[in-house]
């Protein structure tokens, strides 16, 4: 499973890049306004900065809506590293710019996915990602994991080599169920990865062992 992290923050990003299991970035214009980056410049070499820090792949999301508008903003976004990859939402305009782009070999992760059929949509156009939004589903009282799942089955009846990347994860019970379903990267929150580390038995049986060396070794 590869881990993502879903954020524009570059001091998050180097914290999980120097745990040494970060296999990318996922931002979004929501999460790039978070940081106080606007502006096209701006955002532009931000993208930039992130790719220096990260060995992976980093979705940078077009904001145009139209099939001209995300071609000509897609390919100036692809341009600007080899480590982009370009982020296009989930309508009819986005699955022809995947499509598009995917001919040309230009990888894409279609985003604001709510459905299996969405999901569908996003293999047949040839995307690298798929981004279902686990959290905001379950905001919404509607099962977040059933919809991995859903598109796991499907993906794996066809074959498809469009790669599930778990979206809107929120907490580690996200990361662990989205890993035993099957999904093939996960995306979420730095407190998403740390939280993994943490098990009270490691703390105490850590300080334990510190404490007995030195009764050992005085
Ligand atoms: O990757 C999608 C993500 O940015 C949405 O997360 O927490 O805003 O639902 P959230």
């Amino acid at each position: 499973m590869k881990f993502f992290i879903d954020t524009a923050n570059l001091s998050d990003i180097k914290e999980a890049q120097n745990m040494g299991i970060l296999d990318g970035v996922t931002t979004n214009p929501s999460l790039m306004a978070k940081e106080g980056i606007v502006g096209t410049e701006y955002i532009l070499k931000h993208y930039q900065d992130i790719c220096s820090i990260v060995d992976g792949d980093v979705s940078a999301e077009v904001i145009a809506t139209d099939f001209n508008g995300m071609i000509n903003e897609g390919t100036q976004l692809a341009a600007l590293h080899p480590q982009i990859v370009v982020k296009l939402p989930m309508i009819e305009d986005g699955i022809k710019a995947c499509k598009y782009f995917s001919e040309k070999g230009i990888r894409t992760n279609v985003t604001l996915v709510f459905s299996a059929g969405q999901a569908l949509l996003a293999a047949k156009a040839g995307a690298t990602y798929v981004s279902p939004f686990l959290g905001r589903l379950d905001d919404i009282a509607t099962d977040g994991l059933q919809l991995i799942a859903e598109i796991r089955l499907i993906y794996n009846n066809y074959n498809f080599k469009t790669q599930i990347l778990a979206a809107s994860i929120r907490h580690t019970m996200h990361v662990i169920n989205c890993a035993k379903i099957g999904a093939d990267v996960m995306t979420g929150p730095l407190s998403s990865i740390t939280g993994l580390l943490k098990h009270p038995l490691t703390e105490s049986g850590l300080a334990k062992f510190m404490e007995d060396y030195k009764k050992g070794n005085q």
